[in-house]
């Protein structure tokens, strides 16, 4: 039995979670899985009740879960630094998911911007705990001449080498190459060091050949040629822009997952989608689920369900594929129900090769 801590959040996310629910329902049933589902309805609306995102004993409310389903968090009546950073970031962080896997892939059926985009399909490895996501900073002499902010930048030997470890032991796995990011031509303490940890933790992957970008041109390759890459790891920052990049070269930000992982298992890990609660579009019921389904892929994936999980992956790639079930920023005009019912029909049928 894998006990699972559901928070819909805000905005659409409200809307792809049930799909994502739906999907894997289906799923559980057919490979004789037993998914319970506990709901937590944390995210702006309870700061409107309660004057804060989640209770005060949130997390331990939720550290013996086997896994977090996150659908979206934030809304334009509470600040981004208020919803995330008492919410998003404290489960990110006190559950120690230092790693944000996020699969960019171009499935046929799904318009790319690109003319001739090739066969896109990586792993970006974004650092998930520390960066340039810091708490360390503040602001001085406010609201005068001499106003001035500083946030620095937190990069610890063990925060390096772990996501690292984890990026060269995924690209042994696939195809035995690592792209790094970085710049460390601009940003001269933080990036060398980065550079210089990415060295000594390969010097323990000699099998696996590593690359390095600096963030600038990297995004240009993106673009140029998506095909190329197959692992990418990145600092907080850098990972954060190239996972929005992979997956618009790919089509469209709504299917892209992620999985923030405490590999260890001391911690629950939480699956989302790399999409946020979407306000402009909120509330139509048009939002694209599949981002949502594909990180429930990744939680299977997690439980050891690793049949399971190809087979969700399998049903998103036919109908996609088939072409007659499209949200609209895929060129359709299907429902987010719509596309999550399609999907978990096409998962209940054995399609096993
Ligand atoms: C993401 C989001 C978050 C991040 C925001 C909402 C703080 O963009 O999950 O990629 O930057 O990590
Ligand atoms: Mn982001």
């Amino acid at each position: 039995m894998q006990r699972i801590a559901v928070i819909a959040g805000d905005g659409i996310g409200q809307e792809v979670v049930p799909e994502g629910i739906r999907v894997l329902d289906v799923v559980a049933r057919r490979f004789g899985l037993d998914l319970r589902w506990d709901h937590f309805d944390w995210g702006c609306d309870h700061h409107a009740r309660h004057g804060r995102m989640m209770p005060e004993n949130g997390l331990d409310r939720i550290a013996g879960h086997d896994a977090v389903y996150l659908g979206a968090i934030g809304w334009p009546s509470v600040s981004d630094v208020e919803s995330l950073w008492t919410l998003l970031m404290p489960i990110r962080r006190g559950f120690q998911q230092y790693v944000n896997l996020r699969p960019v892939r171009l499935f046929k059926g799904v318009p790319s911007p690109l003319s001739n985009p090739g066969a896109i399909d990586m792993m970006i490895v974004r650092e998930n705990n520390e960066g340039e996501y810091s708490e360390v900073g503040g602001r001085m002499f406010p609201g005068t001449d001499q106003e001035m902010v500083i946030q620095d930048v937190i990069l610890t030997r063990h925060g390096c080498d772990r996501v690292m470890r984890f990026a060269f032991d995924l690209a042994r796995r696939r195809q035995r190459r690592l792209t790094s990011a970085t710049k460390s031509n601009g940003i001269i303490h933080t990036m060398p060091y980065w550079d210089e940890r990415l060295r000594a933790v390969a010097a323990d992957y000699p099998d696996v050949a590593v690359e390095q970008y600096h963030i600038d041109i990297l995004t240009a390759h993106f673009v140029r040629r998506p095909a190329s890459f197959d692992v990418v790891v990145g600092s907080n920052l850098f990972g954060d822009i190239l996972s929005d990049l992979g997956p618009a070269v790919a089509g469209t930000i709504g299917i892209a997952p992620s999985a923030n992982l405490n590999p260890e298992r001391k911690f629950p890990s939480m699956f989302e989608p790399v999409h946020g609660s979407a306000p402009d579009i909120a509330g139509q019921g048009i939002a694209n689920p599949i981002g949502q389904i594909w990180s429930g892929a990744l939680m299977l994936d997690h439980f050891g369900a690793h049949d399971a999980a190809r087979a969700v992956v399998r049903a998103i790639e036919r109908v996609l594929a088939s072409g007659d079930c499209l949200t609209r920023d895929m060129g359709g005009d299907a429902t987010t129900q719509a596309l999550g019912t399609a999907i978990a029909e096409a998962v209940s049928v054995h399609d096993d090769p």
